[in-house]
Order: C-alpha cells, then structure tokens, then sequence
C-alpha cells in the first residue's frame, strides 16, 4: 500500500491557477493514482493537508500504519518546510516527491526543495503523470525489495 500525501492548497486543484495546475480536482487525480497503483498492482491511499503538522504526522505513522511508501507533494511546504525533511529522514519509507508544474521553470524561490533533500527522487512537471511517474519507480522498487 503506498501512501500519497497533497500539501497545502492541493484541495483546491482544478479550480487553483489552471494554467499552472490544470483542471483536474483533487478528487479526479486521487482517482487517477488509484487506477494507475492498480495497474500496477499497488493499492493506494490518499490524503490531503493543508497543515504542515498533520502532514509531519503522516509521514511519522505512515510505516506503523503499514504503508509501503511515500508519495508526497508539499506543495508549498517544499520549499521551506525543514519539519517535513527532518520527518522524511526520521522514518525508513522510500518518499518520492512529486509537482504538478515543472518548479524549476517558475519562480526562481521555487526552484528550491528543501524536502527533496530526504526523498529518493523529484518528479516535477508532468501534471498527474509526475504522480503515475512516481508510482511507476516504487512499483519497481518494491519488486525488487518486497
Ligand atoms: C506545487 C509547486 C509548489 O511551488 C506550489 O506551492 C504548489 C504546488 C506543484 O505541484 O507544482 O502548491 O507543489
């Protein structure tokens, strides 16, 4: 079971700068990860915060909960939030990052993850596919290392 994790203002997807973010919900990309993780065979389970602290937590219970991996988009979280790495590293589930937009093609303040310090890789800039593209590399690792 891998667990995907949207930051703060992910719930207002579809609707939230479309021309940046596109006009899939919230709703339709969860549904998106579900179908693609059951292609590969991964169940998956998605949540939504738009509080660094519950995000912390999730990631914190994520192993004990029984989760395989970590598929997080920060959002803006990534580029501040040195709680989110510190939780990253102070737990053993593979995380992949994921954006929506390609950050290195915006803002220069987004150029930078700090949470990507902690992950194994950063998928940025492909909409939903950056989602699937993660999921795609865990499905491979966890076949390696079941
Ligand atoms: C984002 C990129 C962040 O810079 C931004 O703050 C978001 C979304 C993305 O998915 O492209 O909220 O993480």
């Amino acid at each position: 079971m891998i667990l995907i994790l949207n930051g703060p203002n992910l719930n207002l997807l579809g609707r939230r700068e479309p021309e940046i973010y596109g006009h899939t919900t919230l709703e339709e990309l969860e549904e998106l990860c579900e179908a693609w993780g059951a292609e590969l065979g991964l169940g998956v389970a998605c949540r939504q915060s738009n509080f660094e602290g519950q995000l912390v937590e999730w990631i914190q219970q994520a192993a004990d909960e029984g989760f395989k991996a970590i598929v997080l988009n920060p959002g803006a979280l990534t580029h501040y939030s040195l709680a989110l790495l510190d939780a990253i590293r102070g737990q053993r589930l593979p995380v992949v990052e994921v954006h929506l937009s390609n950050i290195h093609a915006r803002e220069e303040y987004r150029s930078r993850s700090v949470t990507a310090a902690g992950a194994k890789g950063l998928v940025s800039g492909f909409g939903p596919t950056s989602y699937r593209m993660a999921l795609v590399y865990l499905a491979d690792l966890l076949e390696a290392q079941p």
